[in-house]
């Protein structure tokens, strides 16, 4: 809101967002306030935006939100402490400039966090139930690349190839998201990073296998395929023979990374499960998740990530 009042004050006519999700994100909330001159927190939900923001442009900073080509702003509402979405065609960034290098700056935690966010993206969209066959291309080519060479440009942080194909990872991972939303992942992620501002990657990380263990049953041959791209031997045909390999093989990519974590470690306890549940229950993402969860589905899901 204070940006919305300096890009009045100072006569500006567009936005240059540099930086990860949050910035980005700040932008598009910049954007949409001066046009529609209304608060940030009405726009909240599926298409609340009547009157398209100024141009942006976005320079990327990690290879995770993919802020700069989604249709998503993230925004904290420090009121209520969740962290709700805005989701409208009106807020795709005009221009995205998509260089590696500014990645080589990144620290080893936030290239882990911000990978398994682009990881997670590719996921959620190839089992969400508005996917199609051309956001499975992008979403399957992410996975490949994302699962193949992050854990390389996690050890070789200066690698310019290495950091070239997470970026465009991500930003696959974005455009397959943007057409074919999310899940349940990223609702209970949002509820956690409202409740207490915990980086949004590493959320989603501690909670994808769990997610998974919960969704598998529903579209088990979509799972299949996401484990062969990860290169899981899949011959056995076996749907709980895969379901072990990728839950194990995820959980093996996100040690190499660091994340060894659980939602207990982060300060989350089990007093706070029933709120965070309540509040990823009317998170838009849920919508296309592939199994529609109950309050007591989530609370389970956050159980096990305990
Ligand atoms: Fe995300």
């Amino acid at each position: 809101m204070n940006g919305a009042e300096l890009y009045k004050k100072k006569g500006c006519d567009a936005v240059i967002a540099v930086g990860g999700g949050s910035p980005i994100d700040c932008a598009k909330g910049i954007g949409i306030v001066v046009s529609n001159e209304q608060h940030i927190l009405e726009f909240e939900g599926v298409d609340n935006v009547s009157i398209p923001a100024p141009p942006l442009i976005c320079i990327p900073t990690t290879s995770g939100s993919a802020a700069d080509v989604s249709q998503f702003a993230i925004i904290n509402d420090t009121k209520r402490k969740v962290k709700i979405a805005i989701i409208s065609k009106k807020i795709v960034p005009d221009i995205s400039l998509c260089d590696p290098v500014p990645l080589t700056s990144l620290t080893s935690d936030l290239t882990a966090h911000t990978g398994m966010d682009a990881l997670v993206h590719s996921i959620e969209a190839y089992v969400s139930n508005a996917s199609s066959p051309v956001t499975d291309i992008q979403a399957l080519e992410s996975i490949r690349l994302i699962s193949a060479y992050l854990p390389l440009a996690y050890h070789n942080p200066d690698h310019i190839g290495y950091r070239y194909k997470t970026m465009l990872g991500s930003l696959l991972a974005g455009l397959a998201f943007s057409n074919a939303s999310l899940g349940a992942v990223h609702a209970m992620a949002h509820s956690l990073g409202g409740l207490s501002d915990l980086p949004h990657g590493e959320c989603n990380a501690l909670l994808l296998e769990s997610v998974i263990d919960y969704n598998f049953e529903v579209c088990p041959e979509r799972y299949e395929t996401i484990a062969q791209t990860m290169n899981v031997d899949c011959s056995s045909h076996d749907p709980q023979e895969i379901k072990q390999k990728l839950l194990s093989a995820l959980q093996a990519l996100r040690t190499e990374l660091g994340i060894t974590e659980r939602l207990g470690d982060l300060g989350v306890s089990r007093e706070n499960i029933a709120d965070l549940a309540k509040s990823a229950i009317r998170d838009p993402c849920l919508a296309t998740n592939p199994r529609k969860p109950t309050v007591s589905d989530l609370e389970h899901i956050y159980e096990g990530a305990l």
